[in-house]
């Protein structure tokens, strides 16, 4: 097969010129070039090919197209359909992500085992041979009669696959091991990756298969290849959590089909994932005492709250530039919470190291976090524990304000089902009928906050 024509293209701006050059000719970003093919009879307006014309979709009125809710089917794992926002759907195209070793593959091969049974499915793996595979459904009990498997990495030859199978459902694992002949740059590169999930895309919506490809991330947590590999799939999910713990979250990102920041949890055994249906005490760590820089928020994730214990340590600093380290929460968010109690509360940490840690490997992004940042570390500045049975939640604004979190009531009625006892929290989420079993303390600044905690000592 001929090789097509390359040139290459900036991943920032899009920018493209014929040769590779450490700076990109248009919008000067360095080491952002990548090779792409450029399609034949491309956009050049005076190659002379105008077929494409021809055939310019109509321009309607948006009153007169009818909407169709999509068709969804599941694939028999709750948590699974519950981050798909309620299943798979035909056509679609997920991008599923995570560390490696964290259970993209296991998950998808439950999934895939259990719609073989209604649907029919194909399992590309490009990383693993059959026999891995083979073995791997052994151990997990899988009904393997009519799940379809390929060992095969090259493009093309999974796309005439998906063509002469037709399977319902395919699963490629993963993206990065995919090359397509068109392109002379190795598996896994830039290129190679965006052309790949391109093309697979392509074949989905033409065809109505649904494609769940497995991406890797790098050593920053991104997924590996352009961000563009995100906006060209319907659905990007993300596996999280901590590799030495058997919990596994599975977190939406993007879906076009469904709400966002949908978690399901997950717990990894011997038999695979297992979903977890109740979450909400999951992230909490046993202390028999309350001990000083621990503190436990509820945050919302997607129509679920969840109980997450936040730590702190403040030491002092040996170094001239204190460190700010957090795991699972915002770096930056860090620094500005740090300033904030600084400036409106009087509390200094110029001169102390400061560690803030999400526990159970979660990551919470939402800013309601803060107030339970803010009183770990003042917890941990002072060595003194926190009130038993306390939950917090909270935004705090840069003028020492403490502003409301979404879904007040249904996180303080998932603390009082979980025996907390007393909430501070944002005045305005005060709930107006009492809480069984739960004192709440509303509060508006972020002064008070630490005011309040001092007296309940
Ligand atoms: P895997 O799905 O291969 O990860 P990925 O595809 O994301 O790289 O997961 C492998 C890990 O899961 C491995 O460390 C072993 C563990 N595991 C179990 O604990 N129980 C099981 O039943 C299976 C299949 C794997
Ligand atoms: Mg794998």
């Amino acid at each position: 097969m001929a090789k097509a024509k390359t040139n290459y293209t900036c991943t920032e701006c899009g920018g493209s010129a014929p040769k590779w050059t450490g700076q990109c000719p248009a919008c000067g970003a360095w080491n952002t070039l990548v090779e792409t093919v450029v399609e034949a009879g491309g956009n050049n307006r005076f190659s002379g090919q105008r077929q494409g014309l021809a055939q310019t979709a109509p321009v309607l009125s948006l009153a007169d197209i009818e909407a169709i809710d999509v068709p969804r089917f599941g694939t028999g794992i709750d948590e699974f359909d519950r981050v798909l926002g309620g299943g798979l759907v035909a056509g679609g195209v997920v991008l599923i992500g995570g560390d490696p070793g964290i259970g993209k593959s296991t998950l998808l091969l439950q999934a895939l085992a259990n719609l073989s049974k209604l649907k029919k499915v194909l399992y590309v793996s490009g990383e693993e041979s059959g026999a891995q595979i083979a073995l791997r459904a052994r151990r997990l009990a899988v009904d393997g009669k009519d799940l379809k498997l390929q060992a095969e990495i090259q493009l093309e030859k999974i796309l005439a696959t998906l063509g002469e199978q037709k399977p319902d459902v395919a699963v490629i694992d993963s993206i990065q091991t995919l090359y397509s002949d068109a392109l002379t740059s190795a598996p896994g590169s830039v290129a190679q990756v965006r052309e790949c999930a391109a093309q697979l895309t392509r074949a989905a919506k033409q065809s109505g298969v649904t494609i769940i490809m497995v991406g890797h991330v790098t050593k920053e947590g991104a997924l590996a290849g352009p961000r563009v590999l995100e906006h060209i799939v319907d659905t990007v999910l993300y596996f999280e959590g901590d590799t030495h713990s058997s919990f596994r979250l599975v977190r939406a990102i993007k879906n076009r089909f469904g709400a966002v920041n949908e978690l399901g949890v997950f717990a990894m055994t011997e038999k695979g994932l297992k979903g977890v249906s109740n979450p909400s005490a999951l992230f909490l760590s046993q202390h028999d005492n309350p001990v000083p820089g621990s503190c436990v928020m509820v945050t919302q994730e997607g129509t679920r709250p969840l109980l997450v214990e936040i730590q702190a340590l403040v030491d002092s600093s040996h170094v001239p530039n204190a460190r700010r380290l957090s795991v699972g929460l915002e770096q930056n968010r860090l620094a500005m919470l740090l300033a904030v109690m600084h400036r409106h509360a009087g509390v200094a940490a110029f001169d102390q190291d400061v560690f803030i840690n999400a526990v159970g490997g979660v990551k919470i992004t939402e800013p309601a976090a803060d107030l339970a940042v803010l009183l770990a570390i003042h917890s941990s500045m002072r060595s003194k524990p926190l009130p038993r049975g306390l939950v917090v939640f909270g935004e705090v604004g840069l003028a020492g304000e403490i502003r409301p979190a979404p879904r007040g009531q249904e996180r303080l009625r998932e603390a009082a089902k979980l025996g907390f006892s007393l909430a501070l929290i944002p005045k305005s989420n005060a709930p107006k009928q009492k809480i069984e079993g739960l004192t709440v303390i509303g509060v508006e600044r972020i002064d008070e906050a630490l005011n309040r905690i001092r007296e309940h000592e």
